[in-house]
């Protein structure tokens, strides 16, 4: 993914005691020769305390595996020069704002335009199709749709692009909104400005990037007709909120982020977003915790699409 609001900084090698490697939770001290010898800045009972402040203070639970944390974390440190993760510690229990800065890091991950083919294709040729002729023999033509964890922005642009492609097209007169949330700012801030690089956009047809991106130097940037159909808004998905319904949710790649229990609270909050008949995504492969949640779902081959059921057919236990 691209990179977020911060960057390592090179050790300073001489003031800085340099680490290395996977973290054992043992200080190696000096070797036999004198020098100091590499050295596990992360203790395993440091690690610890920092996963529960993070899941008392934001929710989040940490559940990168431990040398992909461990190294994220001693970045962090270089980065914003602190000596210690007891340093750290202290300043996550006094700053809201460090512990935003550290989540930044911690929870960035992969994202891109169109990453979850399976996802977009049943968007398009199944969600899309019937939201449009149901809504639209209803007398309301309006979509709302939430791109949860949107990270920076690639997904809620590829939702745009799949929805003036397949909806509104020839210019019908459809009100589409795509609320798209990330509990990280600088991810959001990155998206709000639409502007990416060339080989960011490889998966658009030249037709798609030359109708919904404008070329500036080396870099493009999405155009008013696509941007506009995008409100950007931090949110903590770990926690409730009340956004409205929406006709469709993308909740993709997000789920690894989350504990068992949070993902079956997550399940319940967005089955509350939904409209009745309303559709989930989830990227490519993923399944939902479903037992205790109302979710009627059709498995297609590399995909579980989930929905929302109308009153009637919940009663009746139907699927689709
Ligand atoms: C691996 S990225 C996936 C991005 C995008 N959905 C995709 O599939 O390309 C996971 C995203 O989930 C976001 N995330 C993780 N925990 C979250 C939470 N509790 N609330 C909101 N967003 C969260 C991260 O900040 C990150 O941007």
């Amino acid at each position: 993914m691209r990179n977020g609001t911060f960057r390592a900084r090179q050790p300073d090698i001489s003031t800085r005691i340099r680490h290395f490697g996977m973290n054992t939770g043992f200080n190696l001290g000096r070797s036999q020769r004198g020098q100091k010898a590499p050295f596990n800045f992360v203790l395993d009972h440091e690690l610890s305390e920092l996963r529960l402040l993070l899941e008392r203070q934001a929710g989040v639970l940490l559940n990168s595996p431990q040398d992909v944390l461990i190294a994220k974390i001693q970045e962090y440190l270089e980065a914003r020069r602190l000596n210690s993760v007891a340093d750290l510690i202290g300043r996550l229990q006094t700053s809201d704002t460090e512990c935003e800065r550290l989540l930044e890091q911690l929870l960035e991950g992969e994202t891109g335009f169109f990453r979850h083919p399976a996802a977009f294709a049943a968007f398009e040729k199944e969600v899309l199709p019937e939201l449009h002729v149901r809504k639209g023999s209803e007398g309301g033509q309006s979509l709302r749709i939430l791109s949860a964890g949107c990270s920076t922005g690639e997904e809620a642009y590829s939702i745009g692009l799949s929805v003036c492609c397949n909806v509104n097209e020839n210019g019908a007169a459809w009100t589409i909104h795509i609320l798209a949330s990330d509990i990280r700012q600088g991810a959001l801030t990155f998206a709000e400005r639409g502007l990416y690089k060339q080989r960011e956009l490889e998966n658009l047809s030249p037709s798609l990037l030359r109708d919904y991106f404008a070329k500036v130097d080396q870099h493009f940037l999405a155009k008013p007709r696509l941007r506009n159909l995008i409100t950007f808004t931090q949110m903590n998905l770990a926690r409730p909120a009340y956004l409205g319904r929406f006709d469709c949710i993308f909740c993709m790649d997000v789920l690894p982020c989350f504990s068992t229990a949070q993902r079956i609270a997550l399940a319940q909050r967005l089955h509350l977003y939904l409209e009745p008949g309303g559709y989930l995504l989830l990227g490519d492969g993923e399944k939902l915790p479903t037992a205790d949640v109302p979710f009627q779902s059709e498995s297609h081959k590399n995909l579980t699409l989930y929905r929302k059921p109308f009153a009637a057919a919940a009663k009746a236990g139907k699927l689709f």
